[in-house]
């Protein structure tokens, strides 16, 4: 059935309609479209545009179609090009005339507009649960491992001891700007588009400050023709997720690193992990290379959307419809890939001997060693120079430099004393420092607390 046959004399053709049509995929809203609809009926009532008779009947035509759609009573057939004329020819089925005034004021360019921020609102509300979840977890492996040392590195180069609870915090940290950037698309995207009409609003006396009221809007949005062609905050969303999955893609790069019987940081659990069909000894990292993976994905989405809205003139244009499979895609790619890092991440187990190990090695402690000079006088530069020497000796000898000799540490310096052990040793290292944001235990509890005090505000939100 069409809503707009009236001017047409011939069939659409097969292949157009086809080609036309979004509801394959814009049933995905239908909640949001009939919880939109019950609104507008309800505004269209309070101004007499509607008699209080027929906003209930469409109001309660409307319900039953959801609870159908939703227990599968009703199925959402091909035969309609969208979402909101599958509604609409339900409706009228059911409940006769009164449904035919549904659409009174209102074009399904507005309605379309309403929609999808509808949608997107309750989605970045799953997207927020679950980065909280991934963020309680992070917080708690923190508090864990306050003193499981590990290799920090540069270049991919053993630099400096950190612990894991330090390297942690730095996804904490993105994750926390991740949370934020969801939040703050809320703060511009929530207003009201429906009563913008298909580009010039309606000579009916609509109240489109009470119709964004009862959808939780903050006010209507104010110009009719950017209301029907405003894709602003599906780019947003879509650059937001796009950075989320780019931070999870780089934890999942270590992960995999880590889980490498090279490194042997981590094991993840046989639950989270898969096999080889020929080699008998995999345990692969599947799923961190798989969210790897699908950050390509979300940039696509991010991409394509940003360059199909770059030549619309205003204000609807069809090419508008692509908007939805892609966002749609971004949003269960992040939230699927969300809950599934957050189940591998609890869940692995974290080898601190072997961290700790690789820490001792590879002079992670090189420039506590130079330090130790400079406290003792000597100009940085020179200090740097010496332990390099000291660290080219090692390498001959295939040690490390907490196993020199103090004879050994004179011979470049004569102001080493037995206290450079000290000086050098792991926990030393990483202990003293304690600057605000490094991974000495004390800095490290600051953060901490600040992290507690942070997400107990946001889950308050
Ligand atoms: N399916 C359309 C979309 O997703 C709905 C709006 C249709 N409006 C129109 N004038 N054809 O954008």
């Amino acid at each position: 059935m069409k809503l707009w046959g009236g001017r047409f004399t011939k069939e659409t053709n097969e292949l157009v309609h086809n080609f036309n049509a979004s509801i394959g995929f814009d049933q995905k809203f239908y909640r949001q479209d009939i919880r939109g609809s019950i609104a507008h009926v309800t505004m269209l009532a309070k101004q007499g545009i509607l008699t209080e008779e027929e906003r209930e009947r469409i109001v309660s035509g409307l319900r039953s179609i959801e609870a159908d759609i939703a227990s599968g009573a009703l199925e959402i057939t091909g035969e309609h090009e969208d979402i909101h004329s599958f509604v609409e020819a339900h409706l009228i089925a059911r409940i006769g005339d009164a449904g035919k005034k549904l659409h009174t004021g209102r074009s399904r360019n507005d309605q379309v507009a309403l929609d999808m921020k509808l949608y997107v609102r309750d989605e970045v509300e799953e997207l927020k649960t679950l980065l909280m979840q991934l963020m309680n977890t992070m917080q708690r492996l923190m508090e864990e491992h306050l003193d499981t040392y590990m290799p920090g590195f540069t270049h991919l180069q053993k630099a400096q001891p950190v612990t894991l609870s330090h390297h942690l915090g730095a996804y904490m940290e993105m994750f926390k700007r991740d949370y934020d950037r969801l939040l703050d698309l809320r703060r511009r995207m929530n207003y009201c588009p429906l009563g913008a009409g298909a580009l010039a609003g309606t000579t009916y006396p609509l109240d489109r400050a009470y119709t964004a009221e009862l959808l939780g809007f903050d006010g209507p949005t104010l110009n009719s023709m950017d209301s029907v062609s405003d894709r602003d905050y599906l780019l947003e969303l879509l650059s937001a997720l796009s950075i989320l999955m780019m931070h999870l893609s780089r934890f999942c790069e270590e992960i995999i690193l880590w889980n490498s019987n090279e490194y042997r940081f981590i094991e993840l659990d046989d639950a989270y992990s898969t096999g080889s069909s020929i080699m008998p000894q995999k345990k692969n990292p599947d799923i961190a290379e798989l969210i790897r993976g699908k950050t390509g994905r979300v940039y696509g989405a991010l991409t394509s959307l940003l360059t199909t809205m770059k030549g619309i003139p205003l204000a609807y244009n069809k090419d508008m419809q692509e908007d939805k499979e892609l966002s749609f895609d971004a949003i269960d790619t992040a939230k699927g890939c969300l809950s599934l890092f957050d189940g591998m991440l609890s869940t692995a187990v974290f080898r601190k001997e072997q961290m700790k190990k690789s820490a001792v090695g590879g002079f992670t402690n090189a420039t506590d060693a130079a330090d130790y000079l400079v406290n003792h006088g000597v100009p940085f530069r020179d200090a740097h120079g010496m332990i390099g020497q000291l660290v080219l000796l090692c390498i001959e000898k295939n040690c490390a430099l907490d196993d020199l000799t103090l004879e050994e540490f004179r011979s470049v310096s004569p102001v080493f004393d037995s206290d450079i052990y000290d000086a050098i040793s792991l926990s030393t290292c990483v202990e003293k420092r304690n600057t605000v944001g490094a991974p000495g235990k004390q800095a490290m509890e600051q953060i901490l607390q600040k992290n507690r005090e942070q997400l107990a505000v946001w889950a308050k939100l």
